[in-house]
């Protein structure tokens, strides 16, 4: 990758791909990084989906995505697509944005689960627009929750909401964020499942969201979010850890990020549906 920068974390700054007219050059940058979290997350989401569609008795089930880019978990659970998909669909295709719309908004004019209603939440007003015109999505919001409340018009989309995830997008966002989205659907109590890189400390979440009566459980295993895009970016990445007491051996030293899996439920459900019950432990284990 030409040019790298990187951000105060350590990462590669990919600030540049991130709200384009359309979403070709997120899929080529992360294609060649094996960006591929969405991909893991996707049977666990599933899970979770059918969990809580058993536990409201109810097919239709509103889930908000935290940082929803061009909808890409939208296109893997409401479209039943895969990364791999993704990237085939974005590597071909009309070089023009209009023309790319049109064919999308064919491709996603039937969904594999109507049932579904994807939200977004992404300050990235293009992509989340992208994403909405094309059907990854169903609403988007683009009000930076981390920076203040959402405005009316936005609370309308996001409440009453079952389930609330992320991948790759907690270190931008934080407990702030999250408490903004409980807050508008206090009544629905919904579920969280966020996918968060090891480098980043999930304990202000946990805390906040005990004080509303949830428990967060991590789920046993690692999960390959993408590889490392320079030396530079590994060795940046493996000092964060190693100042946080993380062994990466096996795992972040063989040059691929990982995430865990924070789930978070209201306590009396973790109780009556443990969440063993409901996901199967097939994560990656470091040697
Ligand atoms: C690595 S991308 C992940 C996108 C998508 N979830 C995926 O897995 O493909 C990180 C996303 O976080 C978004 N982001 C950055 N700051 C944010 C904020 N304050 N609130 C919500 N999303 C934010 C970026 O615009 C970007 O779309």
């Amino acid at each position: 990758m030409e040019n790298i920068s990187y951000d105060q974390t350590g990462k590669i700054n990919l600030n540049g791909i991130y709200n384009r007219d359309e979403p070709v050059s997120y899929f080529s940058a992360l294609s060649r990084l094996g960006y591929r979290i969405p991909q893991e997350a996707k049977p666990r989401f599933e899970s979770l989906i059918e969990a809580r569609r058993r536990s409201t008795q109810s097919e239709a089930i509103k889930v908000i995505d935290l940082g929803c880019s061009y909808g890409v978990n939208g296109a893997l659970l409401k479209h039943g697509l895969s990364m791999d998909d993704l990237y085939e669909r974005y590597a071909a295709g009309p070089d023009n944005a209009g023309a790319l719309l049109a064919r999308d908004r064919d491709l996603y004019a039937e969904p594999a689960d109507a049932c579904l209603e994807m939200v977004g939440v992404d300050p990235a007003v293009r992509a989340v627009s992208y994403a909405v015109d094309a059907g990854m999505l169903d609403a988007g919001i683009t009000t930076n929750l981390e920076a203040g409340d959402p405005k009316a018009k936005d609370v309308a989309a996001l409440e009453n909401a079952d389930l609330i995830i992320s991948t790759g997008c907690v270190g931008y966002v934080t407990e702030t964020s999250l408490e903004r989205l409980l807050e508008t659907s206090i009544e629905s109590k919904p579920w969280m499942a966020h996918f968060v890189l090891r480098m980043f400390d999930f304990g202000a979440p946990e805390d906040m969201l005990s004080s509303h009566g949830y428990v967060t459980e991590k789920v046993e295993g690692l999960f390959p979010q993408r590889r490392f895009a320079s030396s530079e970016e590994q060795e940046h990445v493996l000092g964060n850890l190693d100042q946080l007491d993380i062994d990466a051996s096996g795992a972040e030293a063989t040059g691929w990020y990982f995430a865990e899996l924070h789930v978070s439920r209201p306590q009396e459900i973790t109780q009556s549906v443990p969440l063993d019950r409901i996901l199967r432990s097939d994560a990656f284990q470091p040697a």
